[in-house]
Formats: structure tokens, C-alpha cells, sequence
């Protein structure tokens, strides 16, 4: 496994790996601290292609509040050690002045709902924008067949399918399921920020999404109903959420009724962390109530 610095030598490497046989590139951004939420996208990467790449890089401009961007760990040395274990190739690392040479004035953006409602409305545009920008300018530089997103960032998937296809990027992007620990907390960087107190508390938020989940399996298909069991769990843990919506999960339009895929999604701080969680609530035949 090499660590490279530059894009220019990862190019390189990449034309090397290619003239070598490796034709199936699989890509999977990060911004380091990995978990196992990234391992499983890494495994999934190396069962499907010749040559895996990871990148880590913190990413300033996705950032919009500074506390949070100084806060976010940064533990490269363990980032490569969990790498190694997942049978990475490649780890791109480079610096910010790499990729944000003096001058930068390019900005990807993707307009509309995708990017003005959920987390671009509660982190500000900035941030789907700094997102979609980075995430082009590691496409272009990795040239990965397929780039692996997990699917407990909904919306950046969203964002990034939108951008990819109207960019007219040739890379494949693949939705993998969120990794969750044994008591459902969804796998983030950000965890590891969470007191014990907190730690427990936040679980209300996986269970406030299974208790929606529930609900819509026993035939409730009226948002109402679900966002008052959902809240209730919320509050209860003493958390409430800076948004629980319930949207259509291509479009992110708010609906009233469950007649069909629903996204559920909650964002809310537990303590100073700020936390992220969706479920793809489905409705069967089987269970509408008449
Ligand atoms: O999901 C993340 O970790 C980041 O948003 C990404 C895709 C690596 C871009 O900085």
C-alpha cells in the first residue's frame, strides 16, 4: 500500500496499475477517522475491482462552521493501519494546497431542492457546494471506475449521482447501506465526540427512524402519525431535531402520505455533535390499512 501526496503521482501510479492489468478502479472518499462504516465500503470496493484507492482529505470549504472543521479528528497513521486490513492500494492524502492551488476559482454547484433543503438548508449552501467541488476534483484526479458512497449521507449521494451524470463523469457511483454499532447508532466520524451521556442518548435517533419503520409496516401510512411517534422518542432523550422529514427519497419533496418509498431522515445535536441518520421507509401491499 503507497501513500501519495500529489496528483501527480497518482496519475502516474494509476497509468502504472493500469499497464500492469488493473482496468476496474474502485474509489471511496473520506475525510479520514475511519470506522467500519468505511471499512465495509473499502471491502465492498476490493471484492469489485482491481485496484482500490481511498482518499482522505478534510475537506475546508464543506465545512461551514470553523469549530466543527478544527474539531474533526485527523488520525492519518490509524487511517492507514484500518486501510491496510481492508486491502487498499492506493491512499491519496494529499495537502489543501494541492488540491485549492493559490488562485482557485472553480466552484461545482448544484442547483435546486437537492441541495437547498435538509442539510443545505441547515448548513447553509456552502456546503453542498464545497462538497460537490471536492468530490469532482477527486473523480478527476483518481479516475475511478466506481466511487462507493455510503447511503446514511442521503443526500450527499444524491447530490454527487445528480452531479456525475450531468457532468457526464464516466464513474459509477454506488449506494452502500449504513453501517450502524450493535445498538443502531449509524457509524460517523463524529461519534467519537459523544460523551457516554450522550453516547446513549443519541441512540433515540436510530430508534425514532425503526419506530417510524415499524409503524409503516403495521399498515400507518399518515406522516402526522409518524412524526409524532418519532418525535416522541426524540424528546424523550432530551433531543430535538433541527429537521425530521419525511420526502420522497429522489427528489427530496416533502410528502403527507406513504405511498410508496419514503426517505425519513433526522439531523440533530447531541451535545456539540451534530448527527445525521434516514431510513428507506417501504410500504407492502400486506400492510395498508384500509
Ligand atoms: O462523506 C464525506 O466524508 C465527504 O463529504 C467526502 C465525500 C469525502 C467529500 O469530502
Amino acid at each position: 500500500m503507497k501513500i501519495i501526496r500529489t496528483i501527480a503521482e497518482l496519475h502516474a501510479a494509476r497509468s502504472e496499475a493500469r499497464a500492469a492489468g488493473a482496468t476496474r478502479v474502485g474509489f471511496v472518499p473520506t475525510m479520514g477517522a475511519l470506522h467500519e462504516g468505511h471499512l465495509s465500503l473499502l471491502r465492498t470496493a476490493r471484492a469489485e475491482n482491481d485496484l482500490v484507492v481511498l482518499s482522505i482529505f478534510v475537506n475546508p470549504t464543506q465545512f461551514t462552521e470553523p469549530s466543527d472543521l478544527d474539531a474533526y479528528p485527523r488520525t492519518e497513521e490509524a487511517d492507514a493501519a484500518l486501510a491496510a486490513t481492508a486491502g487498499v492500494d492506493l491512499i491519496f492524502a494529499p495537502d489543501a494546497a494541492e488540491l485549492y492551488p493559490s488562485g482557485h476559482a472553480t466552484t461545482v454547484h448544484v442547483a435546486g431542492r437537492l441541495t437547498e433543503t435538509l442539510e443545505g438548508a441547515g448548513r447553509g449552501e456552502a456546503h453542498f457546494d464545497g462538497m460537490a467541488t471536492i468530490v469532482t476534483k477527486l473523480l478527476l484526479a483518481v479516475l475511478p471506475s466506481t466511487a462507493y458512497f455510503g447511503q446514511k449521507d442521503a443526500q450527499q449521494l444524491l447530490v454527487v449521482q445528480r452531479m456525475v451524470a450531468d457532468l457526464g463523469i464516466p464513474t459509477r457511483i454506488a449506494a452502500c447501506p449504513t453501517a450502524r454499532a450493535a445498538d443502531g447508532l449509524a457509524l460517523s466520524s463524529r461519534n467519537v465526540r459523544l460523551n457516554a451521556a450522550e453516547r446513549s442518548r443519541a441512540i433515540a435517533i436510530p430508534r425514532a427512524l425503526a419506530a417510524a419503520d415499524a409503524l409503516v409496516t403495521e399498515g400507518v401510512r399518515d406522516v402526522g402519525a409518524l412524526r409524532a411517534a418519532a418525535s416522541e422518542i426524540l424528546a424523550a432523550a432530551d433531543i430535538t431535531p433541527e429537521y425530521l422529514a419525511f420526502v420522497i427519497p429522489e427528489s427530496l419533496a416533502p410528502i403527507d402520505s406513504v405511498d410508496g418509498p419514503v426517505l425519513c431522515a433526522i439531523a440533530a445535536r447531541v451535545g456539540e455533535v451534530r448527527l445525521i441518520d434516514n431510513v428507506v421507509l417501504t410500504p407492502t401491499p400486506e400492510s395498508t390499512q384500509e
